[in-house]
């Protein structure tokens, strides 16, 4: 693709399709996907730790499990290979939390919603290394004694400021923006290719369904991301090698 191979400045936002290959399931597919079994509200809200952390807690143990099973897959293979060999300036933004991309050799990941293989003290908001061996769930903050709780973004929650600072910035610089397995539903992240777009770059979305990203975008591959990516990536490296 000719925006690709000449763009200078590429900017990627990815969501949970790109691991689905992987065995994580996503959250919107309307039979395997996490909220169609269980209820946000019951287990992703400050409320809702706060009303059951053991529950939550144990919830976010399970997803924890899951994911230190899987493996990075093709897609988020063929991400760190495209960042390690682009001339120019290439730049990774996530709503995972699973930690695939890093895994598979992604450097500077800006992760928008946080990463679930880290723990943080649910009052004074810092990551927690290590705690006193314990039965107790949640275990607790070894400094100040609050819950210990997944280093998550909640529904009703902020997120991380300089993530996402440098996400709006790095969108709104680049010549080309893709959108890859992402339903786009969940703001502020769905706003970066809107953001990207109307600052002058190009629109690129991968996805095997339409999303409310489609209309926007300039260009849509219909595909799995562990398809379309490598094959992505074969295509820019033949059109370097053109005379
Ligand atoms: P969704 O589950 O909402 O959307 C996943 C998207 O991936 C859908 O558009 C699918 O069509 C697409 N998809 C499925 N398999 C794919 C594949 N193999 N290759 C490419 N695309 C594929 O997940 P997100 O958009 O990531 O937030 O959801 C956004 C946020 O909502 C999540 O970060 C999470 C969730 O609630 C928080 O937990 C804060």
């Amino acid at each position: 693709m000719e925006v690709l191979s000449t763009a200078r400045n590429i900017c990627i936002l990815t969501g949970a399709g790109v691991s689905a290959e992987s065995g994580v399931p996503t959250f919107r597919d309307a039979q395997t996907g996490i909220w169609a079994q269980f209820r946000a509200e019951d287990l992703a809200t400050p409320e809702a730790f706060a009303r059951d952390p053991v529950r939550v807690w144990e919830w976010y143990g399970w997803r924890r499990s899951l994911i230190g099973q899987v493996e990075p897959n093709p897609a988020h293979r063929a991400l760190a290979e495209w960042q390690s060999a682009f001339p120019g300036e290439w730049t990774l933004i996530t709503q995972n939390v699973d930690g695939l991309h890093q895994r598979a050799g992604s450097a500077e990941v800006i992760e928008l919603h946080g990463n679930i293989l880290r723990t943080k003290c649910s009052s004074e908001d810092r990551v927690v290394e290590a705690w006193p061996e314990t039965d107790e769930v949640p275990p607790c903050c070894p400094h100040c004694g609050a819950f210990l709780r997944p280093d998550v973004v909640w529904f009703g929650e902020m997120l991380p400021v300089d993530a996402l600072g440098l996400a709006a910035e790095k969108s709104g610089s680049c010549d080309v923006f893709v959108c890859i397995g992402t339903s786009g539903l969940v703001y502020p992240a769905a706003g970066l290719p809107s953001h990207a777009k109307a600052m002058g770059a190009f629109l690129i979305e991968i996805n095997p369904d339409p999303t409310p990203l489609s209309d926007l975008a300039d260009t849509c591959l219909r595909g799995k991301a562990g398809l379309v990516l490598p094959e992505l990536l074969a295509s820019l490296r033949s059109a370097q090698k053109q005379p």
